[in-house]
């Protein structure tokens, strides 16, 4: 399975917290879905190899938690914050101009496969809402214009990337 060295290596730590291996499925599953962005089917055998587990019950574990995403998502992941501050302060808004600026919509991958939108629930900064984290980035007082700025610095990234 493709992942970073680190995230191994985290994997490896997280089992030994745990006195029975199969305990561990939530969090490796975790720290699978932070290094790739989602649980494809090789990443749920891989676990169950790992855990000594059948497929159909980490299968199983994945289906029943929404926070699992079953599809890949674009390169950058751009997470709004839909909790009450943000919500009032105008993040759905926000949401939908990302969605405009990138031709998309929540939880699909753009056509230029660039970005995955997505509502989240509170990022723990309410006092300074709409949220917006953009990978591991912190965007605060989001308005529709700042939404504009941080989506051309995207697509400026994107250019940059390309030989
Ligand atoms: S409500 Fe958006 S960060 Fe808490």
């Amino acid at each position: 399975m493709n992942l970073k060295s680190e995230t191994f290596a985290k994997i490896d730590e997280v089992i030994t917290h745990y006195p029975v291996k199969r305990s561990a499925v939530m969090p490796l599953l975790h720290l699978i879905q932070e290094d790739a962005g989602w649980i494809s089917q090789e990443a749920i055998e891989w676990v169950a190899a790992k855990l000594e587990l059948q497929p159909i019950n980490v299968y199983e574990v994945v289906t029943f938690y929404p926070m699992f995403r079953q599809k890949p998502i674009g390169r950058r992941h751009i997470k709004v914050c839909r909790t009450l501050s943000c919500a009032l302060t105008g993040g759905y808004k926000v949401c939908d101009r990302f969605e405009k600026e990138f031709n998309t919509h929540r939880g699909e991958i753009s056509p230029d496969g660039e970005v995955t939108i997505e509502f989240v629930e509170c990022l723990a900064s309410c006092g300074t809402g709409p949220v917006v984290m953009v990978d591991d980035e912190l965007h605060e007082k989001v308005d529709e214009a700042k939404a504009k700025q941080i989506a051309d610095q995207i697509r400026t990234e994107a250019k940059q990337r390309k030989p």
